[in-house]
């Protein structure tokens, strides 16, 4: 007969809140996703300590100002402004980094896994910069370094990458991984707004910074397609590897082009990894591209989030959700801190898996579709000499459209895959074309 085995330090029912271990936790940082994860924390410790036999109480809150008013679920007797005491206490076993950016989250962070403490972060910038150094590290202090919420917030995919996805050949990872852009491209393409306008409003809503460079330049979602690819592939891919476009230069006009062919415009962060046995590499890239509506990720709207894995044996498989914002942070920050607690309890901790070396392809060496729009003169010939460059360049033509006459006739092409290069070398042709009077706009296709 088989038996089960018992759960670690699971005993359902049976633990009260006087039995549970306590697990003394210290946050490095109490703005909108620390303050949000304190809430959640006190809303949540009685359940969490029946479900896991373990209490997990804030005893030490590192932030610039110990003076500010941060309301009653913040004990101001925790608050101190020397940010290194927190991760030296002894009244501290496991430390929560959500201060951001690189330093000083990133000697802190050190500093705590060399005391052999447990580190909880969401800062995808200095993951995407130092991620190697912050895994090795932990690897070495045989402590986890747990950073879900640093990849798409409270979308799981960091733990189902590497974990239940651990056998898996996993080919691709695409997602919209950044609200703001996908916010402003949804006002777009739904309710016929300019790009400024939609930008305006995200910035009312506070989906979008004052200066909103790092989501609508790509830059924010860059980081999050490093993560991404550093855990979906083992391998070290850091924020400068990643090609990257925004969405600022996307017209009301390239959406209706692209709606009415039966696509939506989405910023995509896309990592691939291409394995031929002797050479491994892996592209990373940020840019928008048409998605056909047909596909998962064409139906994510507004601020909402999506992560699309592509697998050898699983398929496709898609993680939606929300990618920012205070509570869903925070609530991904507190399964790992769950996570992270059982293990030290338990004497154990995660790996970070690491799939060997592997080298960057630039974008010139990557494959996708192109919707291309050229102004072209109303003549006879024009046609098969704009076509004749693309076929001199390799790529070849899926579908053409010949629209309007005279001074507004256009050509739209649709390719089949093709190299960036190919098709980058194709444009630089077609502009010298004396019968092409403009290029009203070039995207990528992907997912077709
Ligand atoms: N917000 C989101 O939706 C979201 C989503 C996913 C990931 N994240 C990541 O989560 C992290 C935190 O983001 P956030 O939005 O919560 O940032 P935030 O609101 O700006 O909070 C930063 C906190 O860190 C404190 N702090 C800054 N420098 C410090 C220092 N030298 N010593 C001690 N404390 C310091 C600040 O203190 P004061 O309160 O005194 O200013 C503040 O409490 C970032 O890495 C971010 O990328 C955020």
């Amino acid at each position: 007969m088989r038996t089960c085995s018992s759960p670690t330090l699971v005993s359902l029912s049976a633990v009260t809140d006087s039995q549970a271990k306590q697990v003394k936790v210290g946050l490095l940082g109490c703005g909108i996703v620390g303050g949000s994860l304190v809430e959640l924390l006190n809303e949540r410790s009685a359940a969490i300590a029946r479900s896991t036999g373990l209490e997990l109480i804030v005893t030490k809150i590192a932030v610039r100002s110990t003076s500010r008013d941060r309301g009653e679920s913040i004990d101001p007797a925790t608050l101190t402004s020397d940010a290194r005491s927190v991760v030296t206490s002894d009244d501290v076993d496991i430390v929560v980094e959500v201060i951001g950016g690189i330093e000083p989250a990133r000697e802190l962070i050190l500093a705590a896994l060399e005391t052999g403490k447990p580190v909880i972060t969401a800062n995808k910038e200095l993951l995407a910069n130092c991620g190697a150094e912050l895994y090795a590290a932990a690897e070495k202090a045989g402590v986890d370094l747990l950073f879900e919420a640093a990849a798409a917030a409270a979308i799981p995919i960091v733990r189902p990458l590497r974990e239940s996805l651990l056998g898996e050949d996993i080919t691709r990872v695409m997602g919209i991984v950044n609200g703001t852009t996908n916010f402003i491209l949804t006002k777009m393409a739904e309710e016929g707004a300019a790009y400024a306008d939609a930008l305006a409003e995200a910035q009312e809503l506070g989906y979008a910074e004052r200066d909103p460079t790092a989501d609508v330049e790509g830059f924010d979602a860059g980081a999050k397609a490093a993560i991404m690819a550093s855990i979906a592939f083992g391998a070290r891919v850091v924020a400068g590897d990643v090609y990257h476009e925004g969405i600022s230069e996307i017209t009301q006009a390239d959406i209706a082009f692209a709606n009415r062919l039966g696509y939506q415009i989405k910023l995509l962060a896309i990592a691939e990894v291409f394995d031929d046995g002797a050479d491994r590499q892996v592209g990373v890239r940020v840019h928008p591209a048409m998605v056909p509506n047909s596909h998962p990720l064409a139906s994510v709207r507004g601020s909402f989030n999506a992560v699309f894995v592509e697998g050898a044996a699983a398929g496709e498989m898609m993680f939606y959700g929300r990618g920012a914002g205070g509570a869903p942070t925070a609530s991904a920050v507190l399964g790992d801190l769950i996570d992270a607690a059982i293990n030290l309890t338990g004497g154990t901790f995660r790996s970070v898996p690491s799939g060997g070396d592997a080298s960057i392809r630039p974008i010139d060496e990557l494959l996708s579709a192109y919707y291309v729009n050229l102004e072209v003169a109303d003549s006879p010939g024009v046609l098969s000499e704009v076509s004749g460059v693309f076929g001199a360049h390799g790529v070849s033509i899926r579908s053409m459209e010949q629209e309007g006459l005279g001074p507004e006739a256009r050509l739209v092409f649709v390719t089949h895959e093709a190299r960036e290069a190919d098709l980058q070398a194709t444009l630089h042709e077609l502009r010298k074309l004396e019968v092409v009077t403009g290029m009203r706009s070039f995207m990528r296709v992907i997912g077709d």
